[in-house]
C-alpha cells in the first residue's frame, strides 16, 4: 500500500490546484487580485509562483504595463494545464468525502455521492456538468504560441474524432491518449491501471520515424489536417503495440475481414505513444454545427429541459419505421424522454454518408414529439466492435447526460470475417452490457429483432410473436435495401419513409446512374490502349455520363512525368491513377484506367479506394508475354531483351496475374471490336448500363 496522503499535503495540493485554476482564468490578474483570490498573503503567493515556475507548471512572460509592479504575467504551461486536471479530480473527490461526512454527521445516512474511484461515478446527477480538458479561452491562446514551436503530429481523420471526445468530455475518465499500462489493461480486460471500467483502446499511433524524433517527457502539438493546433500532449509512454493481440482481444479475431483490424495492420502507424493532453480548441465542423452537442451542452440541454430520464438510441444507419417503433418503445418502456444520437464521425466503410443520413433523420423528426424528443450529432469513430464497442457506446452517453441506452440485435456488428462467419453472435452485445451494466451506470434498454406483422400492419419484437404460423412477418435486411437501390425497385411503404426513400435515392442512384471504373490490366502490348480507347467511343456513343480515359502513356506524360518504374514508383503511379478514378466515379462518371499495374497489392488498394463510390471492374487483357513481344509494336522489348531499358514488366520485372478480375479478355486471334463488346456485355450484366 502506498502511505496515505497528509492533511498538510492535501492543503499543498489544494492551493496549488487553486493557483493553477487562478491562472487559467485570469492570467492578467494582478498579484493583488490573485492573492486575495487564493485567501493567502502576498508573500506566499509569490513562493508559490516561483516554485511553479521551476516545476514547469507555469511561465513568466513580459507584459505591457506602466505600473513597474506588474510588468510580469504568468501563463500556464502544457504541464501545468495537464496538472490541473489531474488535481480537479483529486480536489472533488476530496470535497466530495468532506460533504459527505458532514451530510452523516447531521443526518446520520449517506449523502449518495461517495467518492467512488473515478469521477464518472460520482456524476449521479445526469445534469451535472462533466470535466472537459480545455484551458480557459485566456491560456488557450497563449500555449498556441507556445504550441507552434513544439515538434507536430498530424492526427488522421479517426484520432481527431478520438481527440474531440476525449477533450468534451464524452470519453471521460479518460485524460488524454492511453499509457501503456492503461493499453494493456484495456486490451486484456477492460480495465485502467486504476480499475475503471474502459473497452477500448484509445490510442495515438505514429510512424516509427515521428516516434524516435520525440524524447520521453517532451510536448507534442497536435495538429488538425489544415495544421490548426488543437491539443498539446506530454508523451509520457511509446511502446510497439502487440497487434495481433489487440485485434484478438479487442475485436475477437485477427482477421482483416474487421474492418478495425484491417485498420489496425493497414492503416495504424507502428508505435503508440501515450500521454495527458491539454485542449486548446475544439476541432472545427462546417456541417450540422447546430446539431453537435459537447457532453455538457446535452447536460444544460436535460437540466434545462428537466429530463431526468433520457434514452440514447445510437445509429449508424438512415431511420427506417423499425427504428421509429423500436425508439417509441424503449421511451415508454424506461418512462423516458428520447434522445436520437446518431454517429456522423467514422462509421463502417460502405455506409450510407452521414450527410445524406442527417438529411434523412431530419425528414423524420417531426414524426417524433418534440417536446419529448431531441437529436444530436455524435462525432464518434466507431470501431464496429460489437459487445465491447456496445459497453463503451454505453459509457459514452451516460457522460453525455443519457440515463438509458437502446441495445439491438447485432449492436455496432462488422459483418461477416474471411470464412463468411458473423464474427460476434446478434445478442453478445447484450450479454456483455448486461454483465457490466452497473458499472457502465446506465441502463440497458434491449431490444429483439424487430419485423412488421402484416395483418396486423405494425412492427413487433421477433421474439414476442405468439401467433407466427398464422400471420405473415415482413422484413428487409440492408443488403436487400442496398440492392433496392441499387437496382431502382421498389421500397414499400410499410419499410420506410417516403422521405427517407427520396433522399436515398438522390444519393444512391440505381446503378445505372452511378459512377464507376473499368480498370484494364497487363504487360506493355497486349491491348489495353487499344480496347480502352474502343470502349471510351462506344460509352460516349450511348451518353448519359461523362467518360474519361486515364491511359498508362497519357498518365505517365500528364500526371507521373517524373517517375519511373521501379516498385514505388509503379504503385505512386497507380496509386494515382486510382484517386484520380474515384473522384471521377464519386462524381458520376466513367473512369476508364489502362496501365499495366503489375502489383496485386496496389490493385487492390485502388479497388478499396473506388469502391467506395462505385463500381470496380478489373479486366485483365492477358496476352500472352511471347505475343506481346512478337507485336513490339514500340520496340520497347527489344530494348528491355538488349538489357538497355531495365525493370521490363514480363522480362526483368515481375507482374501477378490477377486471380479474380470481373473479366478476363484472351486478344490472340480475336478482334478488338469484339473484345470490347466484351467489355460492354459485362457492364450491362452488373447493370452499370441499361441493355
Ligand atoms: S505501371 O507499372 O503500371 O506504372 O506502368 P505504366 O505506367 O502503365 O507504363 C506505361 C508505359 O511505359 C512503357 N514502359 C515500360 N513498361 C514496363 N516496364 C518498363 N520498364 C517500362 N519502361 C517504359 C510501356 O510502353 C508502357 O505502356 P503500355 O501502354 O503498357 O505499352
Amino acid at each position: 500500500m502506498t502511505n496515505p496522503k497528509t492533511k498538510t499535503d492535501h492543503a499543498e495540493e489544494d492551493v496549488l490546484f487553486r493557483l493553477l485554476r487562478q491562472i487559467d482564468t485570469a492570467p492578467a490578474a494582478s498579484q493583488r487580485a490573485m492573492a486575495e483570490a487564493l485567501g493567502i498573503s502576498l508573500g506566499r503567493l509569490n513562493a508559490l509562483l516561483r516554485n511553479a515556475v521551476e516545476t514547469g507548471f507555469i511561465q513568466l512572460s513580459e507584459k505591457n504595463s506602466n505600473d513597474k509592479r506588474q510588468r510580469v504575467a504568468y501563463a500556464l504551461t502544457s504541464k501545468g494545464a495537464a496538472t490541473k486536471v489531474k488535481l480537479t479530480d483529486a480536489f472533488l473527490t476530496r470535497k466530495f468525502a468532506e460533504y459527505d461526512a458532514l451530510h452523516a454527521e447531521l443526518t446520520g445516512t449517506t449523502s449518495g455521492l461517495n467518492p467512488l474511484k473515478s469521477r464518472a461515478k460520482l456524476m449521479q446527477s445526469n445534469f451535472a456538468p462533466i470535466p472537459e480538458l480545455y484551458v480557459s479561452y485566456e491560456s488557450a491562446q497563449k500555449l498556441k504560441v507556445e504550441a507552434a514551436d513544439l515538434t507536430s503530429h498530424d492526427l488522421s481523420p479517426r484520432q481527431i474524432c478520438d481527440l474531440e471526445l476525449l477533450l468534451n468530455g464524452g470519453f471521460n475518465p479518460l485524460k488524454g491518449f492511453l499509457s501503456e499500462e492503461d493499453y494493456n489493461g484495456v486490451v486484456e480486460n477492460m480495465r485502467l491501471a486504476d480499475g475503471s471500467l474502459w473497452p477500448m483502446p484509445i490510442t495515438l499511433d505514429v510512424s516509427e520515424d515521428f516516434a524516435a524524433s520525440v524524447e520521453l517527457g517532451q510536448d507534442i502539438a497536435l495538429r488538425d489536417q489544415e495544421g490548426v493546433i488543437l491539443a498539446t500532449m506530454t508523451v509520457t509512454d511509446r511502446w510497439e503495440p502487440n497487434k495481433s493481440r489487440e485485434a484478438e482481444k479487442v475485436f475477437g479475431a485477427d482477421d482483416d475481414a474487421h474492418p478495425a483490424v484491417n485498420y489496425l495492420h493497414n492503416q495504424a502507424g507502428k508505435i503508440y505513444l501515450g500521454g495527458p493532453i491539454v485542449g486548446i480548441q475544439q476541432p472545427v465542423h462546417y456541417d450540422f454545427k447546430a446539431r453537435r452537442d459537447t457532453p455538457n451542452e446535452l447536460r444544460a440541454y436535460f437540466r434545462k429541459m428537466g429530463w431526468h430520464k433520457v434514452v440514447a438510441f445510437q445509429t449508424r444507419n438512415p431511420l427506417h419505421r423499425a427504428h421509429q417503433e423500436l425508439t417509441f418503445r424503449a421511451a415508454k418502456e424506461a418512462q423516458a424522454n428520447l434522445l436520437i444520437h446518431p454517429v456522423v464521425g467514422m462509421t463502417k466503410p460502405g455506409d450510407v454518408d452521414h450527410f445524406t443520413r442527417v438529411r434523412c433523420y431530419e425528414a423524420v423528426l417531426d414524426q417524433y414529439p418534440s417536446s419529448t424528443t431531441n437529436m444530436s450529432l455524435l462525432n464518434l469513430a466507431m470501431r464496429m466492435a460489437g459487445p465491447r464497442e456496445a459497453v463503451w457506446h454505453g459509457l459514452i452517453r451516460k457522460n453525455h447526460g443519457c440515463t438509458h441506452f437502446i441495445v439491438g440485435r447485432d449492436h455496432a456488428g462488422p459483418g461477416k470475417n474471411s470464412a463468411g462467419e458473423d464474427f460476434y453472435g446478434p445478442y453478445d452485445a447484450q450479454d456483455l452490457f448486461r454483465a457490466n451494466e452497473e458499472e457502465i451506470g446506465i441502463t440497458m434498454v434491449d431490444f429483439k429483432h424487430m419485423v412488421y406483422v402484416q395483418e396486423r400492419a405494425q412492427y413487433e419484437p421477433n421474439d414476442e410473436i405468439e401467433d407466427r404460423d398464422n400471420v405473415t412477418i415482413l422484413n428487409i435486411s440492408g443488403t436487400e435495401l442496398r440492392r433496392r437501390l441499387a437496382e431502382g425497385l421498389e421500397i414499400p411503404e410499410w419499410f420506410s419513409f417516403p422521405e427517407v426513400v427520396s433522399e436515398l435515392r438522390k444519393t444512391k442512384p440505381p446503378r445505372a446512374k452511378q459512377g464507376f471504373s473499368v480498370f484494364f490490366t497487363g504487360f506493355s502490348g497486349s491491348g489495353k490502349s487499344t480496347i480502352a480507347n474502343a470502349l471510351m467511343v462506344k460509352l460516349m456513343e450511348m451518353g448519359g455520363r461523362p467518360v474519361t480515359l486515364l491511359d498508362g502513356d497519357i498518365v505517365r506524360k500528364n500526371l507521373s512525368s517524373e517517375l519511373g518504374f521501379s516498385k514505388e514508383h509503379r504503385d505512386l503511379n497507380i496509386r494515382r491513377i486510382g484517386y484520380v478514378a474515384s473522384e471521377i466515379t464519386k462524381n458520376g462518371g466513367i473512369a476508364i484506367c489502362a496501365p499495366i499495374a503489375p502489383y496485386a497489392t496496389t490493385r487492390r488498394a485502388v479497388r478499396e479506394d473506388i469502391e467506395q463510390f462505385g463500381a470496380f471492374v478489373e479486366i485483365h487483357v492477358a496476352t500472352g508475354i511471347e505475343e506481346c513481344e512478337r507485336r513490339d509494336r514500340k520496340g520497347l522489348y527489344k530494348l528491355a531483351r538488349e538489357g538497355k531499358i531495365k525493370e521490363f514488366t514480363g522480362i526483368s520485372d515481375p507482374y501477378d496475374v490477377p486471380e479474380n478480375p470481373e473479366l478476363r479478355l484472351e486478344t490472340e486471334n480475336t478482334e478488338v471490336d469484339h473484345c470490347a463488346h466484351q467489355v460492354i456485355l459485362k457492364l450491362e450484366s452488373m447493370g452499370l448500363i441499361k441493355a
